[in-house]
């Protein structure tokens, strides 16, 4: 599959790496650029041998937003029928293996968007996140009102949509928007390691993991408790919950095979 505004690679043994790559618009989100990134992530989810995703952008930007210039002379008819964003969006929280997002540099509107649409965030020192769609007189379309106030509480998600000031990789980390901050020069080894590591894992164990993280999103305490409870318990039917278990008894490394 050949692309033109991603790059995608296979950096190690179950992990696919893609890069946004609209350097001369600070990967600004295009329509090509999306549709591109749902099919590099339909064939992500259809080869059985990738099991984590990494998404990342460049040292300048992961991205700065959708992009503006495509966007400006949109009519209400032209959004409403070609539903701008949400096929790539809903690719992201369909999609069953992890994704991490790598982000250096810019993180702004839909490019924000996009990282909190990972499973998790690894910053650079160097990223900056916000929802500066304020001063172009919207706001987020894409999850960002809802999900920048989940991350980081009602305050500071405020402050940042109505004011579009700009949330450093320390700021984020202390706010639980990023799960770590690296050296810029790090990030990419610090991101595809744990990207190698998750790739280690049983994926049937991974899938269910990341499961019920999002659920926690969507119900009760008691019903996710609940629904865990099941599904921890269903992972005993796995020849992946044996093999785990008998190699930490053997003091060996487990060989998973999805099964
Ligand atoms: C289109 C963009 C762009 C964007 C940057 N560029 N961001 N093009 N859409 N979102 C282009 C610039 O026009 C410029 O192209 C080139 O990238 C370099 O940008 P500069 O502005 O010259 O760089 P710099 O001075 O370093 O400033 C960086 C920046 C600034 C602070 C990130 O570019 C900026 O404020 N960008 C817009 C950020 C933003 O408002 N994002 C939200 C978009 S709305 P030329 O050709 O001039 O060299 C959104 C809605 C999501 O995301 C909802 C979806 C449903």
């Amino acid at each position: 599959m050949s692309f033109e505004t991603i790059l995608v690679e296979s950096p190690s043994a179950g992990v696919t790496l893609i890069r946004l790559n609209r350097p001369e618009a600070l990967n600004a989100l295009n329509t090509q650029l999306l549709g591109e990134l749902s099919q590099a992530l339909d064939a992500a989810e259809a080869d059985e041998t990738v099991r984590c995703v990494v998404l990342t952008g460049s040292e300048k930007a992961f991205a700065a937003g959708a992009d503006i210039k495509e966007m400006s002379d949109k009519t209400y008819a032209q959004m409403f029928s070609m539903d701008f964003f949400t096929p790539a969006a809903r690719r992201l929280e369909q999609f069953r293996k992890p994704v991490i997002a790598a982000v250096a540099g810019y993180a702004l509107g839909g490019g924000c968007e996009l990282a909190m649409l990972c499973d998790f965030i690894i910053a650079a020192e160097t990223a900056k996140f916000g929802q500066p769609e304020i001063n172009l007189g919207v706001m987020p379309g894409i999850g960002g009102t809802q999900r920048l106030t989940r991350f980081v509480g009602k305050s500071k998600a405020m402050d940042m949509m109505l004011t579009a000031r700009m949330m450093d990789a320390a700021e984020a980390e202390r706010a639980g928007l990023v799960s770590r901050v690296v050296a810029a020069d790090k990030l990419l080894d610090e991101a595809l390691a744990a990207a190698a590591k998750i790739a280690s894992q049983s994926p049937l164990a991974v899938m269910m993991n990341k499961e019920l993280v999002n659920t926690a999103y969507e119900t009760t305490l008691s019903t996710g408790v609940a629904v865990e409870r099941r599904l921890f318990h269903s992972l005993f039917a796995f020849e992946d919950q044996k093999e785990g278990m008998a190699a930490f008894v053997e003091k060996r490394k487990p060989d998973f095979k999805g099964r």
